[in-house]
């Protein structure tokens, strides 16, 4: 039963600039509640403490706002277990705090997109508990991947497909039976064949869509639908399938079916409600079939936030990103760093933190100045570096307990941010010396949004520019194409143009300056000096950006 009942309604743009289709080129910045605003001072972030920061992340100028889960859930993944699709997990408050933060956005112009978990759900869900409960005969069993064993006594699992935390993907219970998980064992795979798993998740996307929100990202939106008979892949071919081919278990070409009843869903809502995929495929390529006109809007470019620091890597990316997206006419996505990994700030440093928090910084102003949609992970704007000694004990991702699966480790990137004041947890919560989930480095103080703002040289007065900046040169963004320009090796530069305006953007990846004619007046530039006009000097690891 919901929670409580709430009528639709659409944002108030009437402070923004409204346009149609404003996720082609809007800026959406990752909201990880648990993570980010803690209201009641129990250590975890909630909605509450999401909503009293909107004004904050208005003021930064950004255009949506994507939150992670905050669904009832025993938290098994972090929240990505979900336990009931149509609640607010007490931790994170209650329906109506749902509604006043939709509410609130709206009223700052502000989008809300929220995560739907479509792939499997908790080993709390009703569903999964009836399963197991009635036994091996339950038709509740067909909503999710129960097979017997293999070998003599049923005690092998039925297949050799692996989790993507590490281990064995089946998990036996206690009548015999096997179930499917692609993920940790508290995460049962539901069975995209039946029905019924169609119907629910319908009603799920029209409950949040009635209480107004803007859009949905997809988690693991390539995972759904399994190939027939689920064949065996082979260990070693697993390891080297995963991220470069398609595997048995990813995307199949059966999900596209089921993005394209979403899809008219979406569009029976006013105001232009989106979906965007996550689906890690094996090329950009299989991503834009996920945006073909009747599936999604957009998908994460994950290609993109994998490349490194390189001149020649990046231009490749790019341009590959954009002829896939512009076969199918959607937005191509640009993202650096989200709550999976490593913080970008900390990827490209090499060891030397400032190296990483001035190539973080040209990162930015390259991924800004790019057609299409851009994604901001939360605390990326205060130039937060990855924390890399949690102890073990205070770590919660189920990927590091269960080794070698994913990156190992994903608590470094979700550290609760630091707001204010002299001690942790930095304003997270509501006291000094209050509780965060995970400690705060001492380090931190320096990082907080008091301590940045009204720095010029801060990294947040950095992202705050930009965004201004952007939101006043339509060619920052909006469009399809770039036109690189020619430039000295290890220097990217490209022109933008839109009938409202020219834009060039030069980014220095190598380690020394560079001199080169300027191409107009100094918009914004991520390092401190380049000179005014005529021969100008781009300093090592930065990005420049000129009207021309
Ligand atoms: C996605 C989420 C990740 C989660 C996984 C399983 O990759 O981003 O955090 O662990 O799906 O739901």
């Amino acid at each position: 039963m919901p929670q409580h009942v709430t009528t639709a309604h659409t944002p108030d743009t009437s402070n923004t600039i409204a346009h149609r289709e404003w996720w082609r080129d809007a800026v959406i910045y990752q909201v990880y509640p648990r993570s980010f605003a803690d209201g009641n001072g129990d250590g975890m972030g909630d909605l509450p403490g999401v909503t009293a920061r909107l004004p904050y992340l208005k003021r930064l100028g950004v255009d949506a706002v994507w939150l992670s889960p905050f669904y009832t859930s025993p938290q098994a993944d972090a929240g990505y277990d979900v336990a009931d699709y149509r609640t607010v997990d007490p931790m994170f408050g209650a329906m109506p705090d749902a509604d006043a933060l939709v509410r609130e956005a709206h009223a700052l112009g502000l989008r809300v997109i929220v995560d739907v978990v479509p792939n499997h759900c908790s080993e709390q869900h009703e569903w999964f508990k009836q399963a197991l409960r009635d036994g091996r005969d339950s038709p509740l069993r067909e909503r999710f991947h129960f097979r017997p064993g293999k070998g003599e006594d049923g005690q092998l699992p039925p297949n050799d497909w692996e989790s993507v935390f590490g281990g064995p993907a089946w998990t036996r219970v206690a009548d015999g039976d096997w179930y499917l998980h692609l993920f940790a064992p508290e995460q049962p795979d539901f069975n995209w064949e039946h029905r019924a798993v169609h119907d629910e998740f319908h009603s799920i996307l029209r409950f949040w869509l009635d209480l107004g929100i803007d859009g949905f990202r997809i988690d693991v939106a390539h995972g759904l639908v399994k190939a027939a008979g689920l064949p065996d892949i082979g260990h070693e071919e697993q390891v080297k399938l995963l991220g470069s081919q398609a595997v048995p278990y990813f995307d199949q070409d059966g999900v596209h079916e089921i993005y394209r009843s979403w899809r008219r869903i979406l569009e029976e809502y006013a105001g232009e409600r989106i979906a965007v995929a996550e689906a890690w495929t094996p090329t950009v390529e299989r991503s834009a079939l996920y945006l073909r006109p009747d599936e999604l809007h957009q998908a994460f470019n994950f290609e993109y936030l994998t490349t490194g620091w390189d001149a020649a890597e990046l231009r490749a990316v790019i341009d590959r990103s954009l002829d896939a997206m512009n076969s199918v006419a959607a937005p191509a996505t640009w993202v650096l760093s989200n709550h999976d990994v490593v913080r970008h700030s900390t990827r490209f440093s090499e060891g030397d933190e400032a190296r990483g928090l001035r190539r973080a910084k040209a990162a930015t102003l390259l991924m800004l100045a790019l057609p299409g949609s851009a994604y901001i992970y939360q605390g990326e704007e205060l130039g937060l570096p990855e924390v890399t000694e949690l102890p073990d004990e205070v770590r919660q991702d189920p990927a590091f307990f269960r080794s070698a699966g994913q990156d190992g480790t994903r608590d470094g990137c979700r550290v609760p941010l630091p707001w204010s004041g002299e001690q942790a947890p930095f304003g997270f919560g509501p006291a000094d010396g209050g509780p965060s989930w995970l400690p705060q480095p001492a380090s931190w103080k320096r990082f907080s949004v008091r301590a940045q703002e009204g720095d010029p040289a801060s990294t947040l007065e950095f992202y705050r520019s930009a965004l201004a900046v952007r939101r006043e040169h339509p060619a920052l963004g909006a469009g399809r194409d770039v036109e690189w320009l020619d430039a000295p090796d290890g220097v990217l530069s490209f022109r933008r143009t839109t009938a409202r305006g020219t834009v060039v953007c030069t980014v220095n990846l190598t380690a020394e300056p560079v001199t080169i004619a300027a191409p107009g007046t100094v918009l914004l530039s991520s390092a401190e000096s380049v000179g005014a006009a005529g021969q100008v000097s781009i300093p090592a690891d930065a990005t420049v950006w000129w009207a021309a």
